[in-house]
């Protein structure tokens, strides 16, 4: 029952070194049941498992991470990667076709809604990867253009955006659910 996992996920940074090949296509199935705009399932996944994929993988993460924390944080980021999120199995990049859009006319708006089609299906993988006791995080970093270019390159989807770059594993931590800063109260309004 996945209801449960909503409050069980957190965010996964150090995994054990075990392949979980077996999971995959459930993950996918799962995340292809988020709804879709239009009907358009203009996602596509892609699945980098091999080890030289991974290694350069590893580097543009890193790379992206030091871009957005600064270089003076580079040796303690290298040293956690290092020890903890180089070691996850698999990463599921998320990608949206750019074309095979229905009408000219909406075509931007339906490149959002394609996106927004994308993030609820990595959430849905999210939340099918904690039951099956996986865990995951979703790396933004990817979206830096330089590493998105590298990471289209290397899954040969050039033409595709990337929504989103997820790593899974068997969590090499415990996973404690992290508080949130704001209560419903103050993010809610009724009108
Ligand atoms: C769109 C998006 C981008 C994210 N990018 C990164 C990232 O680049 N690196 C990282 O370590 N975590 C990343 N995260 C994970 C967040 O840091 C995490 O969700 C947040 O700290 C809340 O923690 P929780 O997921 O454990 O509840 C990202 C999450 C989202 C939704």
């Amino acid at each position: 029952m996945v209801c449960n996992e909503i409050y069980e996920r957190a965010s996964v940074r150090f995994y054990k070194d075990e392949p979980i090949d077996d999971k995959i296509e459930e993950l996918i199935k799962a995340a292809i049941r988020a709804p879709t705009a239009s009907m358009l399932e203009n996602w596509f996944f892609v699945v980098f498992k091999s080890e030289g994929v991974r290694k350069k993988l590893h580097e543009l993460i890193l790379k992206g991470h030091i871009e957005y924390y600064g270089k003076s944080k580079e040796k303690k980021l290298r040293k956690k990667f290092e020890d903890g999120m180089f070691f996850a199995p698999c990463y599921i990049g998320v990608f949206v076709e750019k074309t095979g859009i229905l009408d000219e006319k909406y075509s931007q708006l339906e490149l959002i809604w394609a996106i927004e089609s994308a993030a609820m299906a990595i959430q849905n993988m999210m939340l099918k990867a904690t039951e099956l006791k996986l865990g995951t995080c979703y790396i933004g970093v990817a979206n830096f253009p330089d590493v998105e270019k590298e990471i289209k390159k290397m899954a040969g989807l050039e033409n595709f955006f990337l929504v989103g770059l997820i790593s899974i594993g068997y969590p090499g931590e415990e996973i404690t659910p992290r508080k949130r800063k704001k209560r419903v109260e103050e993010i809610t309004k009724w009108v």
